[in-house]
């Protein structure tokens, strides 16, 4: 874990399947201690500073408990009250905040923004969510895969819905862990054929599988874990009257569920809209493990700190 540190997180694809690896076998190292009492000094004295451009709750709460809990410290840092706002250069502000932190955690739609202000930083950056992907949520979702099914490998995603940022990650982790995912999306809405491809490059490796189709149904069967998320991301409000439309027959409910196995598990990074993307009767039904995955943002981003904070 030591040849992370100093790393920038910017997306799953910069990282080999053993150090992917290592991080989820120490998320589940770090989230047994926390549920024994057990207090941390890893990361005393130092801070990380997280800067929100959007709107948060899990991703805020997880990294400023989290730092606690390794004994450090968490700014959170609203572009509306800072001058970069006010349109200080991103150079100057990537800069300025690496001499003061240990790390910088950034949620904005642009991921070239994310990649400007890592070239500049002198500490570690970690993406909190872009447009492009969000990694610090697929490697909860693997963790909370890994808990329930004891595996990871030769198993099943299916992600149905809007080929986004987490669509994009799911694709990642997946490539990395050697599962199989199969992603269906409305015509107009698939996810970036250019990570699609460069996903499918590092599945190469692992042996994963991945696909991506129309037809949800097509998707689903036989899945282990079915995904979804939003219709409209943060960024595309405007677009959700015509988008409710084009997804309908891409609700995740009952009757789509009842092709995956029977023992499937239903996750969604959250927040959800009940009654679009998903039926109540799915998310609050007794496959559904969206509080444990929420939890486990905590315990993956843990591992990920402390690999990237920390030398030897
Ligand atoms: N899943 C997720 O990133 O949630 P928040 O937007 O609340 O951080
Ligand atoms: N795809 C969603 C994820 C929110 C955590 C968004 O980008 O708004």
């Amino acid at each position: 874990l030591s040849l992370l540190s100093g790393k920038n997180f910017l997306t799953l694809l910069d990282f080999s399947p053993l150090e992917i690896d290592q991080l989820l076998q120490h998320s589940l190292m770090l989230k047994q201690e926390t549920k024994d009492g057990k207090q941390s000094d890893l990361l005393k004295g130092k801070s990380l500073g997280m800067i929100f451009e959007n709107a948060s709750t899990r991703t805020r709460v997880s990294f400023e408990v989290g730092m606690t809990q390794l004994g450090g410290h968490a700014l959170f840092l609203s572009p509306r009250d800072m001058q970069i706002g006010r349109g200080e250069p991103v150079k100057d502000t990537a800069n300025v905040l690496s001499r003061y932190v240990d790390a910088i955690m950034i949620r904005t739609n642009s991921h070239e923004l994310v990649e400007e202000f890592a070239e500049h930083a002198s500490v570690p950056v970690i993406n909190a969510l872009t447009d492009g992907y969000h990694p610090c949520q697929a490697m909860a979702d693997a963790l909370t895969i890994l808990e329930h099914k004891e595996k990871l490998k030769g198993l099943k995603l299916t992600y149905i819905g809007d080929g986004n940022n987490v669509a994009h990650s799911l694709l990642a982790v997946g490539a990395k862990v050697g599962m199989d995912v199969s992603i269906a999306s409305p015509k107009g809405y698939e996810v970036d054929q250019a990570i699609f491809a460069k996903a499918q490059k590092a599945a190469e490796e692992t042996g994963a599988t991945l696909s991506q189709t129309h037809d949800p149904k097509e998707a689903v069967r036989d899945a282990d874990v079915i995904y979804t998320d939003v219709w409209a991301s943060m960024g595309y409000e405007a677009e959700q009257d015509e988008r409710m439309n084009k997804f309908l027959a891409y609700q995740v409910n009952e009757s789509l569920a009842k092709l995956a196995k029977d023992d499937y598990i239903f996750l969604h990074c959250l927040p959800a809209h009940r009654g679009e993307e998903v039926s109540e009767g799915v998310i609050d039904g007794p496959h559904s493990a969206i509080y444990d995955q929420a939890e486990n943002r905590l315990h993956a981003q843990k591992s990920i700190l402390v690999a990237l904070m920390t030398h030897s």
